[in-house]
């Protein structure tokens, strides 16, 4: 309401101020009869001259502007700053007709987003050229569009089509395929939840693209470094170190300032992994040893809004000693960024989901909950709580290892990178049984 009074407002006070200003018979005459005695000849020929100008400039702002709106996704050409581009740039942006996408270089790669752009991973991988610039990858010479139309109505020019598991439909389809382009599969939500049914899609998908580690171009939600910064996981084998230092004093002393048991947060209420169900039991079972489990966010108590995130992590970090991560469905390799929460902050993580976390995770730096019912878990939990030598523990890792999220950048810069791996391009693939590779329970879940 505020705004909309304010607004008219505004545009009273404009109307008001305009109106003297045009009333030009309000201003005395003496001013007109001076102005038009200095030569009239002159004064028409700048009055014209002005308007002539005006003319000229609001034209070519037209133009411009029909130019910017109309030019479909106009390639970006942002310049490297780094050593030495793989690809020329400048040259890049030079050769390429907008308008005539026929005159695009051979060697780009031309990625279509079948679905719509705007649901994860997809919007990761913007327009045109720009992520794979502004993410410094090493491959930048790919170009993303959602636009079918962008080589005429042929949707084989592409090099790769991206569908987005989550929106697959059988009635809409390439009608139109060549042996030379990959049908990449994406989806970043759960199999379980996402189950792929319709047997159309056998045989369908060249490659992969999801936090199955097994993807052709794994996509997981977060990344482990170690101290040289190399990237050791997840993968299926990270050959972990075993023998992390003993963390210091001043850490441990921060260790020790915490009271609170366990914080949950969460804002999907009721799941496929009945996570809630469990929640509830381990409530239970905590209460015995005078526990809680603090429960954040949409459908429960204590709140942590949006905004609030670092205060709420902070919050996290400096009172509780278990953070619980548990996802909302079961499947293979299905680790969100819940986890990252718990690895960035230092708090430990007590896991739930279908993944082997030995693949995510350093043995000793968590708690899988899927090996202990609720009242064991509840005393594990106490009895940690209670020896802070053991708590300790869960933390040696820390002084080795870094983990961050890859969703913004490393996933999108291993796309363009499998794209120019000849060999990997060439290479027939297939994936002939596609259902059952995506969700081996897909038979009961369909
Ligand atoms: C990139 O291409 C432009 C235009 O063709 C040329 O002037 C420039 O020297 C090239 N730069 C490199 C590093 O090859
Ligand atoms: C890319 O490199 C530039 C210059 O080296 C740097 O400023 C920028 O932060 C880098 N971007 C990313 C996403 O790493
Ligand atoms: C598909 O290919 C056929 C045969 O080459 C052609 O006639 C048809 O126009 C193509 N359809 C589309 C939508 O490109
Ligand atoms: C990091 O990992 C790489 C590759 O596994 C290894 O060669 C390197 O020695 C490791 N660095 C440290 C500090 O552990
Ligand atoms: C992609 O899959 C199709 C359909 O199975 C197949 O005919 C084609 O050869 C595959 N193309 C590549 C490049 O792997």
């Amino acid at each position: 309401m505020d705004c909309i009074a304010s607004s008219k407002k505004y545009k009273y006070s404009v109307l008001a101020g305009n109106i003297p200003a045009h009333d030009n018979r309000s201003l005395p005459q003496s001013v007109y009869h001076t102005s038009w005695s200095y030569g009239g000849f002159l004064n028409k020929i700048l009055t014209r001259g002005i308007f002539l100008v005006t003319c000229i400039i609001c034209f070519t702002s037209a133009l411009t502007w029909i130019n910017l709106v109309t030019v479909p996704d106009q390639p970006v050409c942002i310049s490297r700053h780094d050593q030495e581009p793989k690809v020329n740039v400048t040259q890049i942006c030079r050769s390429m007709d907008y308008r005539k996408s026929s005159r695009f270089l051979t060697n780009f790669k031309h990625i279509l987003l079948w679905n719509a752009p705007d649901y994860a991973p997809f919007y990761y991988f913007g327009k045109g050229q720009r992520a794979f610039l502004q993410n410094n990858c090493s491959a930048i010479n790919c170009y993303v569009t959602s636009k079918r139309k962008f080589f005429g109505a042929d949707t084989t020019k592409f090099d790769a089509i991206a569908f987005n598991g989550r929106l697959l439909k059988t009635d809409d389809l390439p009608k139109n395929r060549t042996m030379y382009q990959k049908f990449i599969f994406f989806n970043m939500e759960s199999a379980d939840k996402y189950p792929v049914c319709n047997g159309i899609f056998d045989g369908f998908f060249n490659w992969t693209s999801t936090y199955r580690l097994n993807s052709d171009i794994p996509s997981p939600y977060l990344m482990v470094r170690n101290n040289t910064g190399q990237v050791i996981g997840p993968k299926a084998d990270v050959g972990w170190e075993n023998d992390f230092p003993e963390i210091t004093e001043e850490y441990s002393w921060k260790l020790m300032k915490k009271s609170k048991a366990a914080a949950w947060f969460v804002s999907n209420c009721l799941t496929r992994s009945r996570r809630e169900d469990y929640v509830k039991r381990l409530q239970d079972k905590l209460a015995l040893y005078g526990h809680t489990v603090d429960v954040y966010g949409k459908c429960r108590p204590l709140k942590c809004p949006r905004q609030q995130k670092k205060l709420c992590n902070t919050r996290l970090e400096t009172d509780y000693f278990f953070y619980l991560s548990l996802e909302n469905s079961f499947a293979e390799d299905y680790v969100t960024e819940k986890l990252l929460t718990a690895l960035q902050h230092d708090v430990v993580p007590i896991v739930y989901g279908g993944a082997n976390y030995e693949r995510f995770l350093p043995p000793g730096s968590y708690i899988d909950a899927r090996k202990y019912n609720a009242a064991d878990l509840a005393a594990l939990m106490d009895r940690i709580i209670k020896t802070p030598k053991i708590y300790q523990q869960f933390f040696r890792w820390k002084s080795q290892l870094t983990y961050s999220d890859p969703s913004l950048v490393e996933n999108v810069c291993e796309l363009c990178k499998a794209l120019n791996d000849q060999e990997k391009f060439q290479e027939k693939s297939v994936y002939d049984k596609f259902r059952m590779w995506w969700n081996p329970n897909y038979h009961n879940r369909c």
